[in-house]
């Protein structure tokens, strides 16, 4: 169905074409009425009616999104977050039906993401429990001996557990607002140097390489929470890298007022298409879903929150040849 008046920019001018167009109607009935002997009565009724039907033709579509938008609602509070408003008009109705349908997509997303995550938590969870309960079900029979190195499986389970935990913890009270920042100026080096030192580096030969330029460079922030972005996005790096690779880990001062932190890794990197979505939570590169390396997706999330509550900014970039490069800016 076509609506006559999408064109118009605004709904007080299309009010004004609504009345102008009824006015010229009446008009021409009046005086043409006249004009074949009608008598006052009958060019009133047909003039009204005819200014009726002017009215539905040309207001058709003005109220109908606003109707569609109120249905649509009702859908979305029982879950359904398929529909969309048609959003032709270009007034201040076509501008909410346009805001309307990027939120109907945002929830459907926010949705989806949701699910996915419950389900990932749930197998993340499920998995060291499983084999946690099977351990201790074999030492409780007597099966196995309690010996150093069953104890020291168990203990890695429950550490996998503590950390998913901890991490969902961190994320929940980060969102709630409830984590204030405990901001001073620090200096950069130590704190990679630090992060360096507790990398689980476990088996891997991975080089770490830590460079920091001016050697005293320093960053405004909360150094505990700083140290966990960097923590986090270095063990992205280790994760991702070759079991030979190189990561560098460097601070400069890009532009006055600013201390950029790089992780930088020689693994496949991260595809051009995720380099943003990686960022959001619960979400795992397409690589990463088949794989069973106890990533959450929450890591690069909270790092975001994270440096975003500090005023500053985080991206992810392709590293030439290939691998990934986290910049992490910070007032400086
Ligand atoms: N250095 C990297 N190289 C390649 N891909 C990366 C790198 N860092 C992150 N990614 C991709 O981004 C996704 C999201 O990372 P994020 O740190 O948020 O989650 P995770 O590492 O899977 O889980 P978690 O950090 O919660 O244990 C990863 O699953 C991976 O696909
Ligand atoms: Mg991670």
């Amino acid at each position: 169905m076509t609506r006559p008046l999408d064109f118009v920019r605004s709904i007080k001018a299309k009010l004004g074409l609504v009345i102008v167009g009824t006015v010229a109607v009446t008009t021409v009935v009046l005086a043409q009425g006249k004009a074949w002997g009608w008598g006052i009565e009958l060019r009133v009724i047909v003039a009204t009616a005819l200014g009726l039907v002017a009215v539905q033709l040309l207001a058709r579509g003005m109220t109908s999104p606003l109707r569609e938008m109120a249905s649509a609602a009702s859908a979305m509070s029982r879950g359904e977050y398929s529909r969309r408003v048609r959003a032709t008009s270009r007034d201040e109705v076509g501008e909410l039906a346009r805001a309307f349908n990027s939120m109907a997509g945002e929830l459907a997303e926010t949705d989806r993401m949701r699910r996915d995550f419950v389900a990932n938590v749930s197998h993340e969870l499920r998995t060291p429990i499983g084999a946690l309960q099977a351990l201790l079900e074999n030492l409780a029979d007597g099966i196995e001996p309690a010996d150093p190195r069953a104890l020291e499986t168990a203990l890695e389970q429950t550490r996998r557990l503590g950390r998913l935990v901890t991490q969902l913890l961190d994320l929940s009270r980060l969102e709630a607002g409830a984590v204030p920042l405990d901001v001073s100026e620090f200096a950069v080096r130590p704190l990679l140097e630090r992060v360096t030192r507790e990398a689980a580096l476990g088996e891997r030969l991975v080089r770490l390489k830590v460079c920091v330029e001016p050697g005293e460079l320093r960053a405004h922030g909360d150094p505990e929470r700083v140290h966990q972005v960097v923590a986090n996005l270095l063990d992205n790096a280790l994760r991702h890298s070759p079991p030979d690779g190189r990561v560098w880990l460097s601070a400069h001062a890009s532009r006055p007022g600013v201390a950029t932190i790089e992780v930088c890794d020689e693994g496949p990197g991260i595809p051009p298409a995720e380099l943003q979505r990686v960022f959001e939570r619960y979400e795992r590169g397409d690589a990463a879903l088949g794989a069973s390396d106890g990533g959450t997706g929450l890591g690069l999330a909270i790092a975001r929150w994270i440096v975003d509550a500090h005023g500053g900014a985080i991206r992810a970039e392709a590293r030439e040849p290939n691998g990934c490069r986290m910049v992490v800016e910070l007032p400086a």
